[in-house]
């Protein structure tokens, strides 16, 4: 059975992207510990922005073990001879942001969506990697994998536990947009990026 990231996921990263990594490893690690570090300033400013939602259960631990993420990326930057900085990022979470609802409850359902969704991607852009890379980077990168599939899962069960029903059908939306934008042309490389 496909696990769930599979499930979701409206289409697979397209080759062209994944020469790209190859090509740019010095932009994917970089772009790659950014990413580490919004998905802990995510999941804190959800607990945050809905204290009433019992979040910081499950997101407190999901924050700290993305940053822990972060931390074991800079370690490989750094042994890879490359320095971390800061990066123009990618548009690929916000135009995610830009496609959900301002207004509340939606706009809770809409981000715990597309928090799985990025979660998603993430997970299956490690898979597809893990093959292409030297030994140092696939192992560390195998077990990012195992991390961001239980990240998805985590915030569609966070979904199903306040609001008690489907959200199938939201999904399928924001994974078609997902979709279009992975599968687009774009000039600049990043983590998530199109193509
Ligand atoms: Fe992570
Ligand atoms: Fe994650």
């Amino acid at each position: 059975m496909p696990n769930k990231w599979e499930k979701i996921l409206h289409s697979k990263t397209p080759k062209k992207w994944l020469q790209k990594a190859l090509n740019y490893q010095e932009i994917l690690l970089i772009d790659h510990a950014h990413c580490e570090k919004k998905a802990a300033t995510t999941a804190i400013s959800l607990i945050h922005r809905y204290p009433d939602k019992n979040l910081a259960k499950k997101l407190s631990p999901l924050a700290r073990e993305e940053l822990l993420h972060f931390e074991q990326v800079l370690r490989v930057i750094k042994k890879e001879g490359y320095k971390y900085r800061n990066i123009r990022p990618g548009a690929y979470a916000k135009t995610l942001y830009e496609a959900s609802s301002s207004q509340e409850p939606q706009r809770l359902k809409d981000t715990l969506i597309i928090c799985a969704l990025i979660e998603a991607r993430s997970c299956e852009r490690f898979h597809a990697l893990i093959p292409l890379l030297p030994p140092v980077l696939n192992k560390f990168y195998s077990k990012l994998h195992e991390a961001e599939a239980r990240h998805c899962d985590l915030y569609l069960d966070i979904y199903s536990e306040i609001f008690k029903e489907d959200y199938s059908e939201r999904l399928d939306y924001l994974a078609a947009i997902e979709s279009s934008y992975i599968n687009k042309e774009e000039q600049t490389f990043r983590f998530h990026s199109g193509c």
